[in-house]
């Protein structure tokens, strides 16, 4: 079957999925109609063509990106290419992404790159980063060691585990450890449409180091982005589906209690902690329909949440960028640096605002 074909009827039962998720009441704005909201100053990053998914920025204004992720029932623009991390220098007037290359020996043919997360290890300043990566329809962690001078990713490990089994993204909280966001129970394709179609909240975080692995939050309808406060005491985890960021504190043995669910009005993807403000940044969906089957007359739209005083009884939550898909679609991270602002997408562009 021809791989347009595939990936056309994928997106219909997919459509099929949502329609169905909808009519079933217990998830209601899955598809929503989004009025434009522009910022001043925008520009697209050049070279990013294939999806700038998720991003992540060193205190120093040095940013990694992962691209050219591709799954089924998502359109891909360059599907023969393999991912791609590019890093950018977010302080520069001109940002311009470079394509990082990688140490010999890592397989960059079947390299699918999802969430990605930073470690700095205070003892050297050594820069980790952590990829999460879906080769040949697997899910893996890879940790890489960042060379700044030659500008290349040291690949250092891999990690498989059977809890690890349907990794979307994870943050990282040592050298070797991290929480991780699994997106579906189940790894078979069919089975994660009939768990969608069911509406179960199968989906999960697991801890990870190399001397124990355990689950560690459960029941959330599809875990997406996960990051950590800026005091490092709270864990926010995106529910896609559940269209919520989840507030979890950090327990001394790595579990995580759940503290507060903060409903949204859209498919929340990535998150991004403002270190300076603690404000949490959002690339969300707002019409899921549109994203997965997809249109390039009517084409998924991209919307951009901030959440201030998550912790407060009332958090305030501002849309702050929403397009129709004419400029960007499909954003799935926003993040916030120095007065600019960046909105990432799982297949698109990439968009860089200077709101100052
Ligand atoms: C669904 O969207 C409409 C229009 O944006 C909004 O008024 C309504 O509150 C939303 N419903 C839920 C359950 O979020
Ligand atoms: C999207 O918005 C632009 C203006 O910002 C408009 O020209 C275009 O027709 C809209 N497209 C859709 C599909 O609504």
């Amino acid at each position: 079957m021809g791989k347009l074909l595939k990936i056309t009827l994928v997106g219909i039962i997919l459509a099929f999925v949502a329609e169905r998720i909808v009519n079933l009441g217990h998830r209601t704005n899955f598809s929503r109609e989004v009025l434009p909201k522009d910022l001043p100053n925008c520009k697209l990053l050049k070279g990013i063509e294939a999806g700038s998914e998720d991003i992540d920025i060193l205190p120093n204004g040095v940013a990694f990106l992962s691209s050219g992720f591709k799954y089924p029932g998502l359109i891909s623009f360059a599907p023969e290419k393999p991912g791609e991390i590019f890093l950018l220098d977010l302080n520069e007037e001109n940002v311009r992404p470079t394509s990082l290359r990688f140490s010999r020996g890592f397989d960059i043919s079947s390299f699918n790159p999802l969430g990605i997360s930073t470690y700095i290890d205070e003892k050297d300043d050594t820069v980790y980063l952590f990829v999460v990566n879906h080769p040949n329809s697997k899910s893996t962690v890879e940790i890489f060691k960042f060379d700044e001078e030659e500008n290349v990713l040291i690949h250092l490990k891999t990690i498989k585990h059977e809890l690890l089994q349907s990794v979307n993204d994870i943050v990282a909280v040592g050298p070797e450890n991290f929480y991780a966001t699994n997106d579906h129970y189940f790894t078979d394709f069919t089975m994660r449409l009939v768990e969608w179609f069911l509406g179960l909240s199968w989906s999960n975080v697991v801890y990870y180091s190399p001397s124990e692995v355990k689950e560690v939050a459960s029941g959330l309808y599809m875990a997406n982005g996960i990051t950590m406060s800026t005091d490092k005491k709270y864990i926010y985890v995106a529910d896609f589906l559940g269209r919520a960021i989840n507030v979890f504190e950090k327990q001394a043995n790595w579990l995580l209690s759940p503290v507060k669910v903060l409903q949204l009005d859209t498919l929340v993807d990535n998150l991004f902690v403002d270190p300076n403000t603690g404000d949490i940044w959002t690339g969300a969906h707002p019409n899921g329909k549109k994203l997965f089957l997809y249109s390039s007359e009517d084409p998924p739209g991209s919307e951009v949440v901030r959440v201030q005083n998550i912790h407060s009884d009332h958090p305030i939550v501002t849309q702050v960028y929403v397009n129709n898909g004419s400029l960007i679609q499909g954003s799935s991270c926003a993040a916030f640096y120095d007065g600019r602002l960046f909105v990432g997408t799982i297949f698109h562009k990439g968009l860089y605002c200077n709101l100052e």
